[in-house]
């Protein structure tokens, strides 16, 4: 297994770093580009571990993209209806999104289709997509009892449904709008609170009917076929990784940061609101639309924190951030307690038992508990050998920690930090020259 060591920062961040590009859109792109009529050109995608077992399962089904240059993919669309059965299982590796957006479509598909992953992928729960999927008309199993991978699909034409998310989620509501599109009537999709909605703007920009009913409500009208987006799409910066140079400026005495055009979509600036209430100094300047997403240069100095409790709509807004988050308040003046946050431990790892344990390692005064964790600081951390669970953002967290630690921390499983910022740790010693 990999691993890296981390010292505390002796210098501060400066400049102007070039986050990499959004994980959920470059996902979204991935699946929807090919089934337009037409050339898509995508700028700017992540090309990561998780991305990349996205584009390898859609060309599975028969996508045709090709990479022209470096960082720019060609998507000849062939429209709606244009996949084929893949002759393989699809693998999904660790990838949550990959899986629950791609069941999505491949319900809308006449064909069959098996779905696999890692062993952690496998504990991940997959009813919640299941249960909605086979309510439109899907032929699915799944293991023990339809909740786990694999899955097994068969669709084809779906009908329209209406249907309540238990818990918000970005990755459920996606997979019935995808599947959605393929049905014979109208889909509503509620949510208890507001996550991410890429896929709503991605769709709206391919010409399909996507309305909000009420505050937390949507409608999708399945179209004719979707019309090329700009030809031209760019993907901005991805909010969930500028996150860790965001707290590491934050953290770190004197430092001063630019990360420009970052991805600013409101189901994922919760961290940007509880960080200003902790006390944060973090501008938004350029504020701009491009693609049909809000998008910024964020500019971040260095700050004394305070507490903050976090509970709510809030979670959802910042649903990958808590790692990070727990991170800043082990540096801020009080208490900063998370609530309300269960879905927490379902992520790529059970978030707050990992985050706890091994932010303890180093000294941190954090408490577990059922939907959330309880953070006293601030306290000195000190270095330590802490495991990544192969969890690629609990491993940039850890990172970070290290910068405001006295000593050594060996990160092991480093290697899982490939699923979504391949080049963290070089761009992080950089900003720090
Ligand atoms: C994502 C949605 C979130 C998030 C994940 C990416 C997406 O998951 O945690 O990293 O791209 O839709 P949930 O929808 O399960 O909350």
């Amino acid at each position: 297994m990999s691993q890296l060591s981390f010292t505390r920062a002796a210098r501060p961040l400066s400049g102007r770093i070039t986050i990499p590009a959004d994980k959920s859109i470059t996902h979204r792109a991935l699946m929807l580009t090919p089934l337009v009529n037409g050339e898509s050109r995508i700028h700017n995608y992540l090309d990561s571990e998780t991305t990349r077992a996205t584009l390898n399962c859609m060309r599975a089904m028969g996508a045709d993209i090709q990479e022209t240059e470096p960082g720019t993919l060609v998507v000849r669309g062939h429209g709606l209806h244009s996949l084929q059965e893949p002759h393989d299982v699809l693998y999904c590796l660790g990838s949550g999104t990959t899986t629950r957006l791609l069941a999505g479509l491949c319900a809308g598909q006449d064909f069959l289709s098996v779905l696999d992953g890692t062993s952690a992928l496998k504990k991940r729960p997959m009813g919640r997509i299941v249960e909605p999927l086979k309510q439109m008309g899907a032929a699915i199993l799944a293991r023990d009892n339809d909740r786990f991978l694999p899955l097994v699909l068969r669709g084809g034409t779906l009908h329209g449904i209406e249907y309540a998310l238990p818990v918000a989620s970005a990755q459920v509501k996606s997979a019935i709008l995808i599947a959605g599109l393929f049905a014979d009537s109208p889909t509503t999709v509620s949510e208890p609170a507001s996550s991410r909605d890429h896929t709503e703007r991605m769709l709206r920009a391919m010409g399909v009917d996507v309305v909000s009913v009420s505050e937390h409500t949507i409608r999708l009208t399945p179209p004719a076929q979707l019309k090329p987006q700009a030809t031209e799409l760019a993907i901005p910066a991805d909010m969930s990784s500028a996150a860790f140079f965001i707290v590491a400026a934050l953290l770190v005495q004197n430092s001063r940061v630019e990360l420009p055009n970052v991805g600013l979509n409101p189901g994922r600036t919760g961290l940007l609101d509880a960080l200003t209430r902790m006390g944060a100094s973090v501008q938004i300047e350029n504020l701009r639309e491009e693609n049909g997403e809000p998008i910024g240069d964020l500019v971040v100095s260095a700050t004394e924190l305070g507490g903050t409790n976090i509970c709510g709509a809030e979670i959802p807004r910042m649903i990958d951030e808590f790692p990070i988050l727990a991170v800043a308040a082990t540096q801020a003046d009080g208490m900063t307690r998370v609530t309300d946050a269960r879905e927490l431990r379902v992520k790529e790892s059970d978030r707050v038992a990992t985050v706890a344990g091994e932010l303890r390692k180093m000294g941190a005064n954090i408490e577990e508990h059922e939907d959330g964790f309880t953070v006293h600081g601030p306290t000195r951390l000190h270095g330590a050998r802490v495991m990544a669970h192969k969890d690629h953002r609990l491993a940039m967290s850890l990172a970070v920690a290290a910068l405001a630690a006295e000593g050594e921390t060996i990160i092991e499983g480093w290697d899982s930090v490939a699923d979504s910022f391949p080049n963290f740790a070089p761009l992080l010693a950089a900003a720090s020259e």
